[in-house]
């Protein structure tokens, strides 16, 4: 029984180094195998997600060794099986990745079918329509999803939805196809430009990514690198709404400012006064939050993957605002927790209506996935009173020593593990 045990009401001040983008990091270990020559990583984020990665690699015979806690070798050279279907890949999403990795270099690819948070209907119909396209047979049996081709030829390939997995997952493939393909209406998430970059650093030849068009000219063989990985926009993002709930002062250190721009336009809207440095970005929340509205979208659009803790600033906001889920239609589970802390919110088919209220109350609360779990730590930094935050495994599986980052800002936080240390917590913060 592993939970966080909070004490609500302390401004959060200080700076705060943000890690390696989780969600580059999980496109780059599945590209890493696509060589045969060693891949060395840098900032990658030490989070349950991408050892998953690294554990389902090494189940296949790729060779990995962590060099420190964020850096990584990867040798590739001897892979024994191209079928990845352990217990843990199946439970998120980014083992498909895979998928796009070992048809690319192998033409051939068993892996099992993903799961993921449950934020609504996560479909893969996207990546099997670009590998088909690019000439691979792609069936779902018992559990796999199998893809083979005797040869991979490049095409032009519209995705009918903009979908980051499948633009990374049918890039992958496309770099070791023959001739050329054009991925129109692609994703242009950071991760994705990153993934690109990664590929192009190993030798292939992929232009416009982070645009909608991205053109690549297959190669026959991609060789070793060095890389450092990108910031963790949401992480960033996290802290900087940590902020703006407990009126707190706090700079995100090692981020790429020009990504959080969605972020910073929608606190700044809300109250809050935003300084932007090379490399840091200082959030001050010094005034009662302000209402507005917000709808994600895919980049540079405001990012799902936000939305919980936007809401729950929103919910300590002063007059009504409506917060519209664009990209997945089950993304507001944790409304029922926020509601048991004071909230007032209410949702209908995709938008939730909030009432702010003046202040939330500490409660014991479920995190329902990965960011809305980080939204409800969030919502108990601000909260009067003790809170508990039950489930966070699924909080693990994203950021990385959360609650000493947060603590490190002043947040009274600790992981408990027993009754017995959830009391001694209770006596300790009074
Ligand atoms: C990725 C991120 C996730 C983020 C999401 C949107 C990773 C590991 N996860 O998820 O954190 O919330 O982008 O920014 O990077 N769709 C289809 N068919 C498909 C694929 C997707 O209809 O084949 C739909 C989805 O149901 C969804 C939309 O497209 O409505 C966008 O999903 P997508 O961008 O693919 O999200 P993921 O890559 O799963």
């Amino acid at each position: 029984m592993e939970q966080y045990a909070i004490k609500g009401g302390v401004p959060l001040v200080g700076e705060v180094e943000i890690g390696g983008a989780k969600n580059a990091a999980l496109g780059i270990l599945a590209a890493a195998l696509m060589t045969d020559e060693t891949v060395y990583i840098e900032n990658m984020p030490d989070v349950r997600d991408t050892q998953i990665m690294l554990d389902a690699m090494q189940s296949i015979g790729v060779v990995t060794e962590k060099v420190d806690a964020h850096s990584v070798k990867i040798n590739a050279s001897h892979i024994t099986d191209l079928t990845v279907a352990g217990d843990a890949v199946k439970k998120i999403r980014a083992s498909y990745y895979f998928i796009g990795a070992l048809l690319g270099k192998y033409k051939e690819a068993k892996v099992a079918l993903p799961g993921g948070c449950n934020i609504g209907s996560r479909p893969i119909d996207l990546h099997m329509k670009g590998w088909r396209a690019l000439g691979a047979t792609v069936d779902i049996n018992g559990g796999l999803i199998c893809a083979e081709a005797s040869k991979l030829v490049g095409h032009h390939i519209y995705m009918d939805q903009v979908s980051v997995g499948a633009t990374i997952n049918v890039m992958m493939a496309a770099v070791m196809a023959e001739g050329k393909t054009t991925i129109e209406n692609a994703a242009k998430e950071p991760h994705v430009v990153d993934l690109a970059n990664f590929l192009n650093s190993m030798g292939a030849n992929i232009k416009g990514a982070g645009t909608d068009v991205i053109r690549i000219k297959g190669v026959q063989k991609l060789h070793g690198t060095e890389y450092t990985i990108i910031p963790d926009q949401i992480e960033a993002g996290t802290f900087m709404f940590a902020a703006a709930v407990t009126k707190g002062d706090v700079t995100v250190k090692n981020v790429i400012p020009k990504h959080l721009e969605s972020i910073s336009a929608k606190l700044q809207e809300i109250g809050c006064e935003i300084e932007e440095a090379d490399d840091a970005v200082r959030v001050v929340a010094s005034k009662t939050l302000r209402h507005t509205q917000v709808k994600t979208l895919p980049y540079p659009g405001f990012p799902t993957d936000m939305q919980p803790q936007i809401a729950v600033a929103l919910g300590l906001a002063e007059g009504s605002s409506m917060v519209t889920e664009s990209i997945f239609e089950n993304r507001f589970k944790y409304v029922d927790e926020l509601t048991k802390m004071g909230a007032d919110m209410k949702v209908e088919g995709r938008t939730a209506f909030i009432t702010g209220v003046p202040k939330y109350s500490g409660a014991n609360i479920v995190a329902p996935d990965l960011r809305a779990g980080a939204a409800m730590v969030l919502a108990a930094l601000a909260a009067e009173g003790v809170s508990v935050v039950d489930d966070i495994r699924y909080i693990e599986r994203g950021y990385e020593n959360f609650p000493g980052k947060l603590a490190g800002l002043g947040a009274q936080i600790e992981k408990v593990e027993s009754d017995r240390e959830l009391q001694k917590f209770k006596l300790k913060v009074g």
